[in-house]
């Protein structure tokens, strides 16, 4: 088994790809399509580098252990490897679900229409506890809404797929001071049923009131005054929702092969099987 440490290899290595119809061209044209999730330490602007790499290497599977956005090992997967990812967060384990393991499940019109539909049952758990805090009161809504719905897919791939098209959109701001980072990660984690984590978000929201950088997610009340026309801020969560899910659905794709994606600490992952172990996690 290889260990490759991304961080202590020098760019430049050339190569070509050792399986046949997936050639250099091809990984990267598919890598193209991997959404612009805003991860921190995301490796997808490194992916063309990254390739150059993994090209000199001889493997059929690849284990990615620190997951996070799921940039590397969608690449990996492009390449024609069999492909595991694993983070333990469950954000990062559900967008590998909806990349990675995911060859040929899209969100089609009926699973977007279940999303949309009026729950039997109103939930009202986000309003409740984020009014004035983030987004504005349609937002909150919306999120409200579709949460009821999430479960509704049939298939996971599907529900995976509507979780990451709903956690996009809702850092639908660029923050990049780390304590907005982390309240960002929490948000999102709340949403994914850790109701610890909209605690601990809430703290640190009360932490950092004078220091924070404008941004969907750490400005209270009146949102007008940092309206500077940019994009993100125009559009509704909703809006954003629907360019989403286009977005998710050009981004999956099969390789023939039975990837996986997995939520657990690297210290437990089994690497029977697993050639290459890549190492992207700083
Ligand atoms: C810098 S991010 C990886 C970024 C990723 N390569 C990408 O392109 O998006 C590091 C990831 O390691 C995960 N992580 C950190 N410690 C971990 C552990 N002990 N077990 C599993 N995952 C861990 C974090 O949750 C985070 O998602």
């Amino acid at each position: 088994m290889q260990q490759l440490d991304l961080h202590s290899i020098a760019p430049g290595t050339e190569s070509r790809s050792r399986i046949p119809g997936f050639s250099r061209s091809c990984a990267l044209d598919q890598v193209r399509f991997f959404p612009e999730i805003r991860y921190m330490g995301s490796k997808r602007r490194l992916l063309p580098w990254i390739h150059g790499v993994l090209e000199g290497l001889d493997f059929e599977t690849a284990l990615d252990p620190f997951s996070g956005s799921g940039s590397v090992a969608y690449l990996m997967k492009a390449m024609g490897r069999r492909t595991v990812s694993s983070d333990f967060l469950n954000l990062s384990a559900t967008l590998g679900k909806a990349l990675i393991r995911n060859n040929c499940t899209y969100l089609d019109p009926l699973a977007v229409q279940r999303l949309l539909a009026k729950p039997a049952h109103a939930l009202s758990f986000i309003q409740d506890h984020f009014t004035g805090i983030f987004y504005n009161p349609e937002d909150l809504r919306f999120l409200d809404h579709v949460s009821c719905n999430i479960v509704q897919p049939e298939h996971p791939h599907q529900r995976a797929l509507a979780m990451g098209v709903l956690m996009r959109s809702c850092a639908k701001e660029h923050l990049n001071k780390p304590e907005s980072s982390a309240i960002r990660l929490l948000l999102r984690l709340s949403l994914l049923g850790f109701p610890k984590a909209l605690r601990a978000s809430r703290g640190l929201v009360q932490m950092f009131p004078k220091r924070q950088p404008r941004g969907v997610f750490t400005i209270s009340g009146d949102l007008a005054k940092y309206d500077d026309g940019r994009r993100d801020l125009q559009l509704s969560i909703e809006e954003h929702f629907f360019e989403q899910i286009d977005i998710f659905n050009q981004a999956v794709f099969s390789n023939d092969r039975q990837n996986k994606a997995e939520c657990g600490d690297v210290f437990k992952i089994g690497t029977n099987g697993i050639d290459l172990i890549c190492l992207g996690h700083l």
